[in-house]
């Protein structure tokens, strides 16, 4: 199949603003459109800038807007695309060139829920133990790859850049609600603040984005509800 790739394109050092650049292509349709940007960069323009790094949906690291959406760029094919391809940085983020953007204050939000299991209490000789039932509350949010595409999909986040947004919340929720953590005050107090998750306005935006299928307004619906009712 032909089609036209059209990449809103900024380089700091030429740039006053971004602009579009558009690329003919051949490929197939099962190609994934992160082949095809590897094919502009490699054959049609070397400076075009992206992210990757594992091309399997797993690392997170090529989140961008294609066709108006939040997309992975090595979980899409060209044949679910059509003809005509827009590619675009996520929003909402400083771009730092072409479809790279500083993730620096995305990564800040997610420090501030302290992803990381918080238990003083000696296991003793053996590990943690965990029924099925327990773990089956937090599973979904373990889903989580830190793309930002849910986080840049989110007006409540564009209007207000302070907003720690859906990721942060989701990774807040996989350790609130982890029987075997002790830190769900800390994490709640947190999600309480002006920042935190009353800035969302139940959009589902997030949900629509998320690469990985999490239910993302669902648990921010669950972290809401365990600050207002103390149900950890
Ligand atoms: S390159 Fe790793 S998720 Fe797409």
């Amino acid at each position: 199949m032909r089609a036209t790739i059209k990449i809103l394109r900024f380089n700091p050092e030429v740039d006053k603003t971004s602009h579009w650049a558009e690329y003919q292509v051949d490929t197939e349709p099962n190609e994934q459109l992160l082949n095809v940007l590897h094919y502009i960069k490699w054959n049609l323009d070397g400076t075009l800038t992206l992210r990757r790094s594992c091309a399997h949906g797993i690392c997170g690291s090529d989140a961008m807007v294609v066709n108006g959406r939040n997309r992975l760029a090595c979980k899409v094919l060209m044949k679910y695309l059509g003809s005509s391809v827009t590619v675009e940085p996520i929003r909402g983020l400083r771009v730092i060139k072409d479809l790279v953007v500083d993730m620096e204050p995305f990564m800040a939000k997610y420090k501030s829920i302290m992803p990381y299991l918080i238990n003083d209490e000696d296991p003793g000789s053996r590990e943690r133990p965990q029924s099925p039932e327990e773990r089956e509350r937090f599973d979904d949010t373990t889903k989580c790859i830190l793309c930002a595409a849910c986080t840049t999909a989110c007006p409540s986040f564009w209007a207000n850049g302070e907003y720690v947004g859906p990721a942060a919340i989701v990774q807040a929720h996989r350790f609130i609600f982890d029987s075997r953590d002790r830190g769900a005050a800390e994490r709640l107090a947190v999600m309480n603040e002006w920042s935190g998750v009353w800035r969302c306005r139940t959009i589902f935006n997030c949900v629509e984005a998320c690469p990985r299928d999490i239910n993302v307004t669902k648990a921010i619906g669950e972290v809401k509800k365990a600050i207002l009712f103390d149900e950890v």
